[in-house]
C-alpha cells in the first residue's frame, strides 16, 4: 500500500487512560499512568487522552506530568462544556510539546433532559464553551456525547456550531454501543456532506462495544470518511469496553486491500503494551481475543498443525511477531543464567535495570526448582506479579493449608504487617476462604472483594495459576495478582496485594478517587 497520501492516513486516539481508566475497577497509580503514556507515545499513538484533569487532583496530576514528559504524542484531557472544566484541563495539557482540549456534551433527546437544555440553550452553550477552549488552545476536539441517538438535523447544526467556534477534530460518539456499521458510515458520510465548514476539519469515531460491534463500527466510519479512530488497549472501557486498538489497526495492516488506510503504530509493540495494561488494570484478557489473546495465535488441532508446519500462511493472516510475539517459545529451566533470562525477557518487550533483573532471577530460580520447565508465559506471569517484599505494608511469610473432604479447611498464616510479624490460625469453606479469613483476621479492613479470578498461566499440573483480586473500600477499587504454582499461595498473595494498593492509595488520600464522573451533567 502506498503511505504518500494524507487522505489514507488514519489518527489514532487513545483513550485507555481516560474512558478505560475510568472503568469501574480499572484504576491505575500514578506511576503505572506514566508508564502506559510513555508505551502508548513509543508505539506511534497519534494522540493520548490522559484523562479528565477536573475529576480529581490525581488525574489532574497525572495528566500533568503526561503532558510534560511527552515526546511525539499529542497529549489531551477531557472536559465538560463548562469553563471550570475546561480551564482545568488546559491548565494540565498545556505543558505538552503538543497539546489538546477534548470538551463534550451529552446532545440527545435523554441527555438534553438532564441539564434541562432546550435545543438552543444548548446550543448557545456549545459555542460559548468551544470558543473559550480554542481561545485556550489551538488544537480542540468537541464530541457531542451519545451522537448516534442524536436527531439528525440537531446534530448538523450542533456539529457546524462547534465547527464555527474553532473545533478542529469532531468526534462521533456511540456512547452506548447502539449503532451498527452501516449506520455508522452513513452519519459520518451525512455530516461531511451536510454541514458547512466539515472538509476542513477531522472526523473521529468513538465506539463502544455493547452489541459487540465496536470494531466494526469504527472501520465503516472510517469507510464513511472518519480518519480518528478512538480506541482502547484491549478494548479496556466501561460495561463491554471501548473499540479495541490492536483490532482496529491490525484490521486495516491486514486488509489494506479492501480498507487503503494507514496508521503510524508500530505493531510489534502490541503485545507488550496489551500485557501491561491487563496487569496494571487487573483485567485480563480473554483467551481467545482477537490479536492479542493467548489462543490467537495457537493452533491446536492436528489439522491446523499440519498444514501450519508446511506452510504457516494456511491457516495465518499475520504472523505473531507482526504483533511482537516471539516466535519461538524457547523454554527456560533451572540451569539457565542471568544473561539468557535478560535476553528472553528482552524478546518479550521487558528492559530490565540491573537491580531489577537480579530481583526477577531471583524469583525466577525459586520457580525453577519448583517447575521443570519455564515457558514464556511463566516469565511473563513472573514480571506481572505485583509484590515487592522491600516497600510493601503486608508481606506474606508463611501459609499452611489443611483440605480435604472434612471440612472446615483451615490456614495458619504469618504476615509481617508495617514491619511486625503475626501469626493466626482460621478456618473457611475451603482453602481460599479460610486464607482470607485468616488475612482479615490478621489485617482488619473494611474492603468488599468484588472479584476473585483464577487462571492456569501454562498446561500441565505444574502449571501456575494466576489470580486476580479485585477489592472495593468505600468506592476506591484497587486490584491485586499474583502467580504461583500453588493456586492458594498465589490466591494469598493477590489479596494481600490489592490490600496494599488500597494502602498506599488512603496514605495519598483521595489520589484515585473521583469527586466528579465524566457522566455527571453540570
Ligand atoms: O462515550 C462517550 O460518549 C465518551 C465521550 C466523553 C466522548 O466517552
Ligand atoms: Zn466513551
Amino acid at each position: 500500500m502506498t503511505q504518500d497520501s494524507n487522505k489514507d492516513r488514519v489518527v489514532i486516539f487513545d483513550t485507555t487512560l481516560r474512558d478505560g481508566e475510568q472503568s469501574p475497577g480499572a484504576t491505575m497509580t500514578h506511576a503505572e499512568k506514566l508508564e502506559i503514556a510513555e508505551l502508548l507515545d513509543e508505539m506511534g499513538v497519534d494522540i493520548i487522552e490522559a484523562g479528565f484533569p477536573i475529576a480529581s487532583e490525581g488525574d489532574f496530576k497525572a495528566v500533568s506530568e503526561i503532558a510534560q514528559r511527552s515526546k511525539n504524542s499529542v497529549i489531551c484531557g477531557l472536559a465538560r462544556a463548562n469553563f471550570g472544566d475546561i480551564d482545568r484541563c488546559w491548565d494540565a495539557v498545556k505543558h505538552a510539546n503538543k497539546p489538546r482540549i477534548h470538551t463534550f456534551i451529552g446532545t440527545s433527546p435523554l441527555h438534553r433532559a438532564i441539564p434541562n437544555l432546550d435545543m438552543d440553550q444548548m446550543a448557545e452553550k456549545i459555542h460559548e464553551t468551544v470558543s473559550h477552549a480554542r481561545n485556550l488552545c489551538e488544537n480542540v476536539q468537541w464530541s457531542p456525547m451519545d451522537a448516534t441517538r442524536t436527531e439528525p438535523d440537531y446534530l448538523c447544526r450542533v456539529v457546524e456550531i462547534a465547527i464555527k467556534a474553532g473545533a478542529t477534530t469532531i468526534n462521533i460518539p456511540d456512547t452506548v454501543g447502539y449503532t451498527a456499521p452501516a449506520e455508522s458510515a452513513d452519519l459520518i458520510r451525512m455530516l461531511l456532506d451536510r454541514v458547512p465548514g466539515a472538509d476542513g476539519i477531522i472526523f473521529a469515531t468513538h465506539c463502544h462495544n455493547d452489541l459487540g460491534m465496536a470494531t466494526a463500527n469504527a472501520l465503516a466510519a472510517v469507510a464513511g470518511g472518519a480518519r480518528q479512530i478512538e480506541c482502547t488497549i484491549n478494548g479496556l472501557g466501561e460495561r463491554a469496553g471501548n473499540t479495541a486498538l490492536e483490532e482496529v489497526v491490525m484490521a486495516l495492516k491486514v486488509r489494506g486491500d479492501i480498507m487503503p488506510f494507514y496508521t503510524n503504530i508500530d505493531t510489534t509493540k502490541i503485545m507488550n503494551i496489551s500485557r501491561r495494561v491487563s496487569t496494571v488494570s487487573g483485567f485480563p484478557v480473554q483467551f481467545n481475543k482477537a490479536i492479542v489473546g493467548k489462543n490467537a495465535f495457537a493452533h491446536e488441532s492436528g489439522i491446523h498443525q499440519d498444514g501450519m508446519l508446511k506452510n504457516a500462511e494456511t491457516f495465518e493472516i499475520m504472523r505473531p511477531s507482526d504483533v511482537g510475539l516471539a516466535d519461538t517459545n524457547l523454554v527456560m529451566g533451572k540451569h539457565s543464567g542471568r544473561a539468557a533470562l535478560r535476553s528472553k525477557l528482552q524478546d518479550l518487550g521487558y528492559q530490565l535495570a540491573d537491580n531489577q533483573l537480579k530481583d526477577v532471577f531471583v524469583r525466577f530460580k525459586e520457580l525453577a526448582d519448583r517447575k521443570k520447565e519455564i515457558y514464556d508465559e511463566d516469565l511473563i506471569a513472573l514480571m506481572q506479579t505485583g509484590e515487592d517484599a522491600e516497600n510493601d505494608h503486608i508481606v506474606l511469610t508463611s501459609l499452611q493449608v489443611v483440605c480435604g473432604t472434612q471440612g472446615p479447611q483451615s490456614a495458619e498464616m504469618s504476615l509481617t504487617i508495617g514491619g511486625e510479624k503475626a501469626s493466626i490460625k482460621a478456618t473457611g469453606d475451603g482453602p481460599v476462604d479460610a486464607t482470607f479469613n485468616a488475612i482479615k483476621a490478621l489485617y482488619a479492613h473494611s474492603a468488599r472483594l468484588q472479584l476473585y479470578q483464577v487462571n492456569a498461566v501454562t498446561e500441565g499440573t505444574d502449571a501456575q495459576a494466576t489470580v486476580t483480586v479485585r477489592m472495593d473500600q468505600d468506592g476506591n477499587v484497587a486490584t491485586g495478582q499474583s502467580s504461583d504454582t500453588d493456586t492458594v499461595v498465589a490466591s494469598a498473595k493477590a489479596y494481600i496485594n490489592a490490600l496494599n494498593r488500597l494502602y498506599v492509595r488512603r496514605a495519598r488520600v483521595g489520589e484515585n478517587k473521583r469527586e466528579v464522573n465524566w457522566k455527571d451533567h453540570n
